[in-house]
């Protein structure tokens, strides 16, 4: 593992060499580039989605349509387009980075009426919030169709470990 401060180093001093390619890849949010364990990672190590030519998606992304479906859409609306009450969530996670997404979802926000509830105690929320963010990423750049994914990837050995941590 590169530690944050030789990785700051290291993008310094390709930023100098090549810096229009760089910066480029530092603001794409989206693109998968490396995958720990079954999770798929940008070039920041922000969890993303990976959809194979033939429409299999990453087991995180159809864990995230499932655990979207309980916890987010009676409010956020099917496949994360919004409703009448909450704003469209496959656009939000364009638009917010990762941290304030992981930020609103475990605080909540209100403005006037509209009430985001903050879900920092609820494990069926904390404990699977990667997966939600990167269906909803999937979503947002119409890597996936809406509806339920039709082929996904096998459970890797490692989220199983991960969500029996988690859950406690
Ligand atoms: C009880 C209804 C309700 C539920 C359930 C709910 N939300 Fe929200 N959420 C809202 C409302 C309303 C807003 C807008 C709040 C505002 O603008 O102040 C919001 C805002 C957000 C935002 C900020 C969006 C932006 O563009 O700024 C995120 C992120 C979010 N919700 C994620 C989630 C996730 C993930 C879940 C499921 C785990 C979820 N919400 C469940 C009502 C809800």
């Amino acid at each position: 593992m590169i530690s944050a401060k030789s990785l700051l180093a290291f993008l310094c001093a390709t930023a100098i060499a090549t810096a229009p390619v760089v910066a480029q890849d530092a603001s794409d949010n989206l693109t998968a580039t490396h995958e720990e364990d079954g999770k798929w990672l940008t070039a920041d190590d922000v969890p993303t989605f990976k959809i194979e030519a033939d429409g299999t998606v990453d087991w995180y992304t159809f864990s995230g349509f499932r655990r979207y479906n309980s916890e987010c859409f009676v409010c956020h609306g099917p496949d994360g387009q919004g409703s009448s009450y909450a704003p469209a969530l496959a656009k939000s996670v364009l638009l917010l980075d990762y941290y304030d997404f992981m930020g609103v979802v475990a605080g909540g926000k209100q403005e006037g009426n509209l009430v985001m509830p903050a879900f920092g105690d609820n494990k069926n929320v904390m404990c699977y919030l990667d997966d939600i963010y990167v269906y909803l990423k999937a979503m947002g750049a119409e890597a996936i169709p809406r509806g339920r994914p039709a082929k996904k990837a096998a459970k890797p050995a490692s989220a199983g470990e991960a969500e029996d941590a988690c859950m406690g």
